[in-house]
């Protein structure tokens, strides 16, 4: 496989779930193309159309109109659907639906089944991703005996099982404190950059949007804007600069625009945290 291919090409693609009058439509011809390697973050409001396109990218539904390739594959021919789920893509969800009675190793042995030969080489594999994500020492607990930030590392160990070209997260960090969303997304980029998957997350945080190199945003099921980030600062700035709250605190106090052209990132990230808390709904902030 050529490194130039991109992982995902998607085109036109619509999805619709119900008909006549009460028909949502999900996805709305949208279009876009993720290269491999790259880590991409995904926002926009609830109910734009997120979760619907990572379940398109994962073969997890089916269009309505429009082509989706990923690895190279189109996914209307694929063959064995169930193959390409279990090795090309990996998932993560925002509640890290891990089998309760089942010990983190094991968890992270059932994707393997069917796939790698013996159960000693599949506990070898199992041990080395928990490893991976820091959690070596944690391998005979269970899911209700790790933290909420534990227990998404050992779901992100899983969805890592097979290897896959892609991971697809939704909202990884959603149900979890903001250090340990921090740290989620940390990992998801150090696996990015030391495994080279390609990633896509769903976000609603601009802080964990930030860990990623491209940010991808949504509303009525299309892509609305497509930028990448090469600057932390320069995009906290940014983001701060379109917010709202930095739109009203700029028009209503001119000096302002010093500490943005200074780059006062200290005094940003004060009003950024001022900004966040008084964000009255979880709502992507950023938004204009
Ligand atoms: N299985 C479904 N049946 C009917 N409508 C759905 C279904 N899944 C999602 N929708 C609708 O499609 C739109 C997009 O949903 P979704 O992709 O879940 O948005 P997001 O993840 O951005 O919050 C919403 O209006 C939602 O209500
Ligand atoms: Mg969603």
């Amino acid at each position: 496989m050529s490194n130039h291919q991109p992982i995902i090409r998607v085109e036109d693609l619509t999805k619709t779930y119900g008909s006549g009058e009460t028909a949502v439509r999900a996805l709305d011809e949208l279009s876009v193309e993720v290269q491999t390697g790259e880590f991409v973050a995904v926002m926009g409001p609830s109910g734009c159309g997120k979760s619907t396109l990572l379940n398109m990218l994962g073969a997890l539904d089916q269009p309505t109109e429009g082509k989706v390739w990923v690895a190279g594959e189109d996914l209307s021919k694929l063959k064995n659907v169930d193959q390409f789920r279990a090795k090309t893509v990996g998932f993560v969800f925002q509640l890290h639906n891990l089998l309760p009675t089942m010990t983190a190793q094991e968890n992270i042995e059932v994707p393997l089944q069917g796939q790698i030969g013996s159960r000693k080489e599949r506990r070898e594999r199992a041990a080395h991703l928990l490893e991976l994500v820091g959690l070596g020492d944690r391998s005979h607990h269970l899911p209700g005996q790790l933290s909420g930030g534990q227990r998404q590392r050992v779901a992100i160990a899983r969805s890592l099982a097979n290897s896959p070209a892609l991971v697809l997260a939704d909202e990884p960090s959603g149900a979890l404190d903001s250090q340990s969303s921090e740290e989620i997304m940390a990992l998801l980029a150090q696996l990015n950059e030391s495994q080279g998957t390609s990633i896509v997350v769903v976000t609603h945080d601009r802080r964990v949007a930030q860990a990623t190199q491209r940010v991808l945003r949504m509303q009525d099921g299309k892509i609305v804007s497509d930028h990448r980030i090469t600057d932390p600062i320069e995009e906290d700035l940014r983001m701060f600069a379109q917010s709202q709250f930095g739109q009203s605190l700029l028009a209503n106090n001119p000096s302002l625009e010093k500490f943005i052209q200074e780059r006062d990132i200290a005094t940003l990230r004060h009003l950024l945290q001022a900004y966040d808390d008084q964000a009255a709904s979880p709502e992507d902030a950023g938004s204009s």
